[in-house]
């Protein structure tokens, strides 16, 4: 067959917001039901076709075995006038110098050393929530509160404390929604602050020791040139690290307690456990040792990734597991649809954790399940989120219950990152002495 057959085989549907916001996911969601694996929808922004390819195959091609062949595309032009020329964003050598000098700071080891500080913000806001004393709360402000915090620890370590000790500069990412040029441009005011903290540390470089990811930054050099990164790479690595580190996890915890609340037996099951376990287990929490509150977790992520869209465009022509593209062409991979997919999820709309039982997992296709992404440019601070989420579920579901108010219409809102479209009401009751 030839490219041009092959290519009109692939069914066209509707138009597509080439701005990926509004009802996207929406659209898709509609157009997957009617076309399934692999069509296109046209983008009047773009002037072009887009293809939406949702096969664990088309899955394993664009993202692992011809990861080369793609850039990144149209989902991150717009996320590069808040983030600069980060990890998430920056391409070729200038992505692969900077992901090999930042990797180490996601490292097991580093990244366990973090716990400790983890649990404790855990312990606190469990205090919080439990103070609540059956008064409705909207639990997603707490947990993009305690994210913001825990990101901004990995990255500042012990200067964390000073930096917010008045009013916490990074504040306006908890209390702003919006992600829109207007944020953005507050967002990068925190360049002068930044920069105060990377001229302090490089004055003081012989007589404090900081083991952070913001040193980690500042110490990394080239592997060929010798040189170190610029202030301004630095500061858009921060950036970047804290908004693709703080909302995610937010909006992931907000999915899994919304989840779990729901379904008595499963947060029956994860209170158990969290209070079984011991002291030594529950301050240094691993998946082995809280399998429920894990597979909750994992679950919860399936059916509600807060990375809902990636996106990569040829920069060769190709073909992606049987669909030929060309130079130029954009594609979508939905994490959201791909876990979906009623050939590989059976009753795949349902909250079922118990599809993450070994067993289970093992006989499932590797390249259906994707919210970190796959392939070299899937998610670096995977490590840390999951350590933080299941210190922070184990902790809380040890301290206190969480309930559902009742009668809330619950809807997804799939912008920059999935998330509810608006709060969602808990109440808490205390399960040990607070
Ligand atoms: C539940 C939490 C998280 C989810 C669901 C998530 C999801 C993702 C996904 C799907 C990608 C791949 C995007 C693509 O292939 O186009 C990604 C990349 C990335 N994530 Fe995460 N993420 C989470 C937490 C974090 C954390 C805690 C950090 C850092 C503190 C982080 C930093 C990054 C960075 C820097 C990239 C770009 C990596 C690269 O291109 O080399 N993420 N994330």
């Amino acid at each position: 067959m030839t490219t041009l057959a092959l290519r009109r085989a692939v069914p066209r549907a509707g138009d597509l917001d080439a701005a990926l916001g509004g009802d996207t996911l929406a659209e898709l969601v509609r157009q997957f039901k009617l076309h399934g694996d692999a069509f296109r929808m046209h983008a009047p922004l773009l002037g072009r076709d887009v293809f939406v390819l949702s096969h664990p195959d088309h899955v394993r091609h664009l993202l692992v075995d011809q990861h080369a062949r793609f850039e990144k595309g149209i989902g991150i032009e717009r996320v590069r006038i808040l983030l600069g020329n980060g990890l998430m964003t920056s391409e070729g050598t200038l992505w692969r110098s900077q992901r090999k000098a930042i990797q180490p700071a996601f490292h097991r080891l580093r990244v366990e050393a973090q716990v400790p500080a983890i649990v404790a913000a855990n312990e606190r806001l469990a205090t919080r929530i439990a103070a609540a004393g059956g008064e409705p709360f909207d639990l997603g402000r707490h947990l993009s509160d305690i994210t913001l915090e825990i990101v901004l620890r990995a990255l500042f370590g012990g200067t964390y404390d000073v930096l917010v000790a008045r009013d916490n500069p990074f504040a306006l990412l908890t209390d702003e929604a919006e992600r829109d040029l207007k944020f953005a441009y507050a967002l990068r005011k925190l360049g002068g602050l930044l920069q105060a903290e990377i001229d302090r540390r490089r004055a003081q470089r012989d007589t404090t020791r900081h083991d952070d990811l913001l040193q980690t930054l500042i110490d990394a050099r080239d592997r060929h040139s010798g040189e170190p990164m610029s202030d301004r790479q630095i500061r858009d690595e921060v950036f970047t690290l804290v908004v693709a580190g703080h909302e995610t996890t937010a909006s992931a915890l907000c999915w899994t307690w919304y989840l779990v609340a729901g379904h008595p037996a499963v947060a029956a099951a994860v209170r158990a456990e969290a209070s079984a376990a011991s002291d030594a287990d529950r301050a240094r929490p691993a998946a082995d040792r809280f399998p429920h509150a894990y597979r909750a977790i994992a679950e919860a992520l399936r059916l509600y990734p807060p990375g809902w869209v990636l996106t990569r465009r040829a920069l060769e022509a190709t073909s992606i597991a049987g669909v030929d593209v060309e130079r130029g062409d954009d594609i979508l991979v939905s994490p959201f649809l791909v876990h979906r997919h009623p050939a590989f999820w059976d009753d795949a709309e349902a909250f079922d954790p118990t599809r993450f039982v070994p067993e289970r997992a093992a006989v499932r296709p590797r390249f259906a399940y994707l919210p970190f992404g796959l392939g070299p440019r899937a998610c670096i601070g995977e490590p840390l989120a999951l350590a933080e989420m299941l210190a922070h579920v184990v902790t809380l579901a040890h301290r206190c219950e969480l309930f559902l108010v009742p009668g809330q219409r619950v809807e997804w809102d799939a912008r920059v990152n999935l998330r509810p479209r608006s709060t969602i009401q808990f109440t808490a009751a205390a399960r040990r002495a607070t």
